[in-house]
């Protein structure tokens, strides 16, 4: 039980429908099995429903709420309702992100309005759920933050708003981690590499009109660990760790999950 009474707060707890297991859905189920109480917030209150109930189920406590990360106003009434309902919040996890199934584009192609959209889920969402929490974690002198990057922010990635927000989200999640130190409050990024998720995989379907199987046999053959990609328990035991005591003393880093890819150079 290492989240033995803590509280987390996992931002973007439902996932896209489609095969398999998403990070965030995971993810607030690990932290649930390893003790924490957890507050699973998605604008997609059923999705984030069906994760409470799969918590219920195995014997964890689990509140959905619906937010939108691009409406601050929603952060900062579900801070309020876990201080409310539990006095503290010890973790937040960050997991939004978008880029192909939210329709990012290359330089060529994109608009004022895809950039401001995707900005906002991506970024501007990770930004205001801290701006909300971290006043609560120094009040109480410990937290943990994980924002959840990706290796596309270090890697080739051709889609211009994921690649500039999520590489921004490591930039912020060190300064924040810099900023907070004093106060025992901890913010550390996770940077996935090719994950086999249903956002990941539905996504590339829907919008390359490429079969399943196609999408999943290239993706596999780009990870050097295995020829296989990594899964969203693979993330949240990565989340799982730095959410933990465990890593008490870590703070301001970026950890690939990513199979060797970001090993490979050029
Ligand atoms: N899957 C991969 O290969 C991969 C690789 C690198 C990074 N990541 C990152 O992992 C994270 C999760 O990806 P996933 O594939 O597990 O996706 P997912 O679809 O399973 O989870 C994302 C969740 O966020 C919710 N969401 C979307 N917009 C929201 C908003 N405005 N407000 C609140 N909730 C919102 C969705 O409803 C969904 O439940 C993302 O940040 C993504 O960039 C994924």
């Amino acid at each position: 039980m290492r989240l033995q009474d803590k509280i987390a707060l996992v931002v973007g707890a439902g996932q896209t429908p489609g095969e398999g297991i998403g990070n965030g859905r995971a993810t607030a189920l690990r932290f649930a099995q390893e003790g924490a109480r957890v507050l699973a917030l998605d604008c997609n209150l059923e999705s984030a429903a069906q994760t409470a109930q799969m918590i219920a189920a195995a014997g964890g406590e689990c509140v959905p709420l619906e937010a939108d990360v691009t409406r601050e106003e929603t952060l900062g009434a579900a801070v309020h309702f876990a201080v409310q309902r539990w006095g503290r919040v010890d973790i937040l996890h960050n997991n939004v992100g978008v880029s192909v199934a939210g329709g990012d584009r290359r330089l060529q192609d994109l608009d004022e309005a895809t950039f401001d959209r995707l900005s906002a889920i991506n970024l501007r969402g990770t930004i205001m759920a801290c701006k909300h929490v971290v006043p609560v974690m120094r009040r109480q002198g410990r937290g943990a933050i994980v924002n959840v990057s990706s290796i596309a922010a270090w890697a080739h990635y051709p889609l211009v708003v994921y690649k500039a927000t999520k590489a921004a989200m490591i930039a912020f999640t060190q300064q924040l981690a810099l900023e907070n130190a004093e106060f025992g409050v901890r913010a550390n990024a996770i940077l996935p590499g090719l994950i086999d998720t249903p956002m990941a995989i539905e996504g590339r379907v829907r919008n390359w009109h490429r079969t399943r199987e196609e999408i999943v046999a290239e993706r596999d053959a780009q990870v050097p660990l295995r020829r296989r990609m990594g899964s969203a328990w693979d993330v949240a035991n990565a989340a799982l760790f730095l959410a933990s005591d465990e890593a008490g003393f870590i703070t301001g880093v970026s950890l690939p999950v990513d199979g060797g890819a970001l090993v490979k150079v050029g």
